[in-house]
C-alpha cells in the first residue's frame, strides 16, 4: 500500500507541508490543527514538553511559543537537521521512540501528532510503555491521529490519504482502541475528543 507520493512527501518538505495543510483544512486549518491537542492544557514557559516523532518541527514550532522547554525526538536525521533549522529554539535528539534516551519521571508533558499510525503494533505498545516511563506523575501525554470516522461522508477522502500516503500500519490505528490501550497501560484518559467527521482523534491522558 501506499504509493510513490509517501517517498516524495518524506524526501521534499514542501510536499509533506502542503499536504499537511490541505488535510488540516478538514478541521479548519493546519493553526486549528496544531492547537487541538494543546486545548484545556496548562502550560507555562518551564513545562518541560517532548514532542515525540517530531519530524522536521511542524508541531514544535508551536510548542515552542508556549515553553522555552521542548525537546524534539525523532529516529529521522534528514527530519531532525530541517527540524533544528526550521525550530531552532527546541533541543533535539535523534532516538527511537520505543527506547528513549531519558530518565523516569523526565518531562512534564508529552506531545505526538500523526506519528502513532506509523508504528507496528508491538511497536505501538512498547512507545506508549516508554511514554508512561518518561513522564512525570500526574504528566500529561496528548496526541493527534486518524480514527475510524464515525459520519460515512468522511470515509472516502480518509480511504484516499491513507491509499496514497500511508501504509498498513495506519489502516490498523483505525481498528485500535487507543483510550483502552493507554488504560491498560496505566494511564487515566481524560479526553478523547474526535473531529472531521470522527476521521481525527485527541486524546489527552495523566499519568
Ligand atoms: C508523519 S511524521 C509526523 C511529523 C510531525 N510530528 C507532524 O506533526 O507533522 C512521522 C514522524 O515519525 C518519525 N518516526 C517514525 N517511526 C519512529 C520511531 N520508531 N521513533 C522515532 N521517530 C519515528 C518519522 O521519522 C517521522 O518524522
Amino acid at each position: 500500500m501506499a504509493t510513490i507520493l509517501r517517498d516524495w512527501s518524506y524526501r521534499y518538505q514542501w510536499l509533506y507541508d502542503s499536504i499537511s495543510r490541505l488535510a488540516a483544512l478538514s478541521v479548519g486549518g493546519e493553526t486549528n490543527f496544531r492547537q487541538l491537542t494543546l486545548h484545556g492544557l496548562t502550560i507555562n514557559s518551564d513545562t518541560k514538553i517532548l514532542d515525540l516523532c517530531c519530524g522536521s518541527g511542524q508541531a514544535t514550532r508551536v510548542l515552542v511559543k508556549y515553553s522555552q522547554n521542548v525537546v524534539g525526538l525523532d529516529a529521522s536525521p534528514l527530519s531532525l537537521a530541517r527540524a533544528r533549522r526550521n525550530v531552532p529554539q527546541a533541543k533535539y535528539v535523534e532516538a527511537f521512540a520505543e527506547k528513549m534516551p531519558f530518565s523516569e519521571n523526565e518531562f512534564d508533558l508529552v506531545h505526538v501528532s500523526v506519528a502513532l499510525h506509523e508504528m507496528e503494533s508491538e511497536q505501538l505498545q512498547k512507545i506508549l510503555k516508554e511514554v508512561y516511563r518518561v513522564l512525570k506523575r500526574e504528566g500529561i501525554f496528548t496526541l493527534v491521529d486518524f480514527h475510524h470516522p464515525t459520519n460515512f461522508l468522511f470515509k472516502p477522502p480518509l480511504w484516499m490519504f491513507l491509499w496514497l500516503f500511508e501504509t498498513k500500519t495506519a489502516w490498523r490505528l483505525l481498528k485500535t482502541d487507543l483510550p483502552q490501550l493507554l488504560t491498560q497501560i496505566g494511564f487515566q484518559v481524560q479526553k478523547q475528543s474526535l473531529h472531521a467527521g470522527g476521521s481525527i482523534q485527541v486524546i489527552q491522558a495523566k499519568k
